[in-house]
């Protein structure tokens, strides 16, 4: 809008110009002068107000507009609030320290279930022979849950209400990775759902995860109704629609990053606030774009972009696939255990499909850990076949 002020500002001095016809005629050099100021003028202008609505565009084109707003400087960074700040050199600090030392570094598997866990007796098979190199921990936000394995006994921490889409959602992340954090040797923190499964032996995950200083947390960007369709200008000035993510919820996540998480409070209270179903008439997933869009910010090298939980959306409906027995087999588990690329879809009419390889410290490795989301149904076939598929 300014822009615009400016440019009729320049209009009205051209039009003064003429009226000058009366007082001595200019020479040829003095009106060059003129000329070149009132250029000087309009691009200093330009480039502290740069144009910003398309009406201040269209005096250039559109296309012009492009170009010159690449042509200039960068316009000057955003003056952050106290809070934004704060929160930054906070961030930054937690980042640059090296991570804590651990003779013994355990991988913290973090549950989040309404209630009992269907899969118990599978993970209890999987965590068999490696005690002290993991923990457990179940949030479970509508049953208390009847325990069938040693490991998960007094695993359930203090729980509340989950309702899908919301913050308590993340604030039951959040439970958990609090929990987690007090065991000093947790050094990389696992979210799981009631309906995933182990695809390799202990050793196999507990390495990939160890042996890695990155988080998988998915991530990336959709122009699509589903993606920044959700976005809302409420989220200004901290949250700008270009840094709006998304990604499926299920991470892995190091230490320092847990912490960080845990230090949010105002990206949190952003999306608490502006991120929900049904908002002006959009419904947002707060977990499916806080992390995206908080790591995205804060140390987008740090995470690797995809989750290691693979779940089929190949049905493109409003629900992943759901396994049953029948489904169950080697061969769809090795399917699973063989993909090496990850891969996103907007959801725009593009149907854009983002491809990149799942680099592991620069390897290309098979890219999933876990999948989901298999029926109850299945944990005999998955028990009697475990031994058959995980091996690497
Ligand atoms: C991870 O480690 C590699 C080398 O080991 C280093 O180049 C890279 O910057 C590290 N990344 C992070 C996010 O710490
Ligand atoms: C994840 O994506 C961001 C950009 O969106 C990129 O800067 C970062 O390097 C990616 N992470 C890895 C591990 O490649
Ligand atoms: C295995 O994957 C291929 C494509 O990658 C798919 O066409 C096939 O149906 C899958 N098989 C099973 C058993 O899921
Ligand atoms: C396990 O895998 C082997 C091949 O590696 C195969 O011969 C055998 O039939 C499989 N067992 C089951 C129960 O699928």
């Amino acid at each position: 809008m300014k822009t615009d002020q400016v440019w009729r500002l320049g209009m009205s001095d051209m039009q003064i110009l003429p009226g000058s016809r009366h007082r001595p005629p200019l020479k040829r050099p003095m009106w060059i002068i003129v000329l070149l100021s009132l250029l000087c003028v309009f691009l200093i202008c330009a480039y502290i107000y740069p144009p910003q609505s398309s009406s201040a565009c269209y005096v250039f084109s559109s296309r012009g507009c492009h170009v010159l707003s690449d042509w200039l400087p960068p316009a000057p960074a955003r003056v952050y609030t106290d809070e934004e700040m704060a929160s930054r050199v906070v961030i930054k600090d937690i980042l640059n320290t090296s991570p804590t030392h651990s003779n013994s570094p355990k991988v913290a598997f973090m549950f989040l279930s309404p209630g009992s866990l269907p899969f118990e007796k599978l993970w209890d098979k999987f965590f068999q022979g490696h005690e002290g190199k993991f923990s457990v921990y179940v949030h479970a936000s509508k049953d208390k849950p009847v325990h069938v394995s040693h490991y998960f006994v007094d695993s359930d921490i203090r729980s509340d209400e989950v309702v899908w889409g919301k913050i308590s959602m993340i604030d039951a992340e959040r439970r958990l990775l609090a929990n987690a954090l007090q065991d000093p040797d947790n050094q990389q923190f696992v979210l799981l759902s009631d309906s995933c499964v182990p695809l390799y032996k202990f050793d196999y995950i507990y390495n990939y995860l160890m042996f890695t200083n990155i988080s998988f947390v998915d991530c990336f960007k959709d122009p699509g109704p589903h993606g920044n369709g959700r976005y809302s200008d409420h989220m200004l000035p901290e949250i700008e629609k270009k840094d709006f993510r998304k990604g499926a919820q299920w991470f892995t996540m190091k230490r320092q990053h847990a912490v960080i998480v845990l230090a949010d409070n105002l990206y949190y209270s952003k999306f608490r606030d502006y991120c929900k179903p049904g908002l002006e008439g959009r419904n947002c997933i707060a977990d499916e774009h806080y992390m995206p869009t908080f790591f995205n910010m804060i140390d987008p090298g740090g995470i690797a972009n995809w989750s290691v939980t693979h779940v089929d959306w190949s049905e493109r409906k409003w629900h992943p696939k759901s396994y049953k027995a029948l489904d169950v087999t080697v061969k769809l588990l090795k399917n699973i255990t063989s993909i090496d690329v990850s891969v996103h879809v907007t959801s725009d009419e593009k149907k854009e499909v983002q491809r990149w390889p799942c680099l592991w410290n620069g390897l290309q490795r098979p890219c999933y850990l876990f999948a989901r989301k298999f029926n109850p149904e299945t944990m005999d076939k998955l028990m009697f076949l475990f031994n058959n598929y995980s091996a690497p």
